[in-house]
């Protein structure tokens, strides 16, 4: 599974982060980093949910 990462979109709200510390890198000013995000087996239930939880719906899942 892969997640895209609609940067322009996030305001920082941190919420994915919160769920997947581990998947959802942000940087000092608390905005998601650039780039698509690759999710491991083990990490795909806490990615797809702190996807979901975006309210700005900036990162995108990808199943394909
Ligand atoms: Fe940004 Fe949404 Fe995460 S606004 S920091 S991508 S919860």
């Amino acid at each position: 599974m892969r997640i895209i990462v609609h940067k322009a979109r996030c305001q920082g709200h941190a919420r994915c982060s919160a769920q997947a510390p581990d998947v959802f890198r942000l940087d000092d000013e608390g905005y998601i980093l650039p780039g698509d995000i690759e999710v491991g087996e083990g990490e795909q239930l806490l990615a797809s949910r702190g996807a979901r939880s975006c309210p700005e719906r900036a990162l995108e899942l990808d199943r394909t």
